[in-house]
């Protein structure tokens, strides 16, 4: 008998406590972080009529952006982010249908280091679902090898990153301005290219092997590197410690 007694007050307080105490034994599929949705799946989560939420995919990872339904919902300018994984658009700004796919086979290293700071947004700002399968990740939720080559190209961007930051310390832009009656000039601050520093420099023609192009770059007299450097070269015209130079247009 006493038994009969503990089981109904079980039930009782189940059916009294309500759907948290349920919750314990049904979990809603966005407490979980490890799903594995179909394409299909995740398409029922695109904010329209009757749609089971609102979801979106980038480089596999799916996020809950419900929070953000202003911007992904059926009135947000980026709704067409919604129940699917467009990739590539985050990086391209394409948002034609051809253009919200999430193939980035041929985006540039910088591209997918751009790609992945939207990856570290969406980690930081909304809340993680799980992946879905496909191009990045396998039916049992494992990186495919499509995802292990983009990771070797955000590598290979990080580097450029670093390597282009490096530079852009040594080497900061110059600040430049043109008016039509007095022509062009170029000149170096101590914040040019936005570099803030104790030294101003003077200006030089910075020749790029990889692109083929020149930038003007602000060069400290004291660096006895630059002398060896062959990609630095003087403004004709402009004396070689003047802090500011014409541009002449030949
Ligand atoms: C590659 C191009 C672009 C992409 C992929 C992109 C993507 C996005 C996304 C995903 C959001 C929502 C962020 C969130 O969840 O909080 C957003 C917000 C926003 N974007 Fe863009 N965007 C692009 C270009 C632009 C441009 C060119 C402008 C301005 C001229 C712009 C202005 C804004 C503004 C103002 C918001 C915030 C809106 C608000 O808080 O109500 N975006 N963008």
């Amino acid at each position: 008998m006493i038994k009969y007694v503990v089981v109904l007050i079980s039930v009782s307080l189940a059916l009294w406590s309500g759907s948290e105490w349920m919750n314990f034994w049904i979990s809603e599929p966005g407490d979980d972080q490890d799903l594995v949705l179909s394409k299909e799946e995740l398409s029922l989560y695109n904010g329209e009529k009757d749609s089971k939420g609102l979801y979106l995919a980038i480089l596999g990872q799916v996020f809950n952006v419900e929070k953000g339904r202003k911007h992904y919902g059926r009135a947000g300018g980026y709704r067409f982010f919604a129940g699917r994984d467009a990739s590539r658009a985050f990086v391209t700004g394409d948002f034609t249908d051809s253009g919200l796919t999430d193939d980035v086979s041929d985006l540039s290293p910088s591209q997918i280091v751009a790609l992945y700071d939207w990856l570290a947004f969406y980690q930081k700002d909304y809340t993680p679902v799980g992946k879905v399968i496909g191009r990045f990740y396998s039916e049992g939720g494992k990186p495919t090898d499509v995802l292990l080559q983009t990771e070797t190209s955000l590598a290979q961007g990080l580097k450029l990153k670093g390597q282009a930051e490096k530079e852009n310390k040594l080497y900061p832009a110059c600040n430049s301005e043109w008016s039509a009656d007095r022509g062009g000039r170029v000149w170096c601050s101590t914040k040019s290219g936005g570099v803030h520093r104790d030294w101003a420099g003077v200006p030089r023609m910075l020749f790029s092997p990889g692109s083929g192009h020149t930038r003007c770059v602000c060069v400290r007299l004291d660096d006895s590197g630059q002398s060896n450097n062959r990609n630095l070269q003087q403004y004709k015209g402009c004396p070689p410690q003047a802090e500011s130079c014409p541009l002449n247009p030949d």
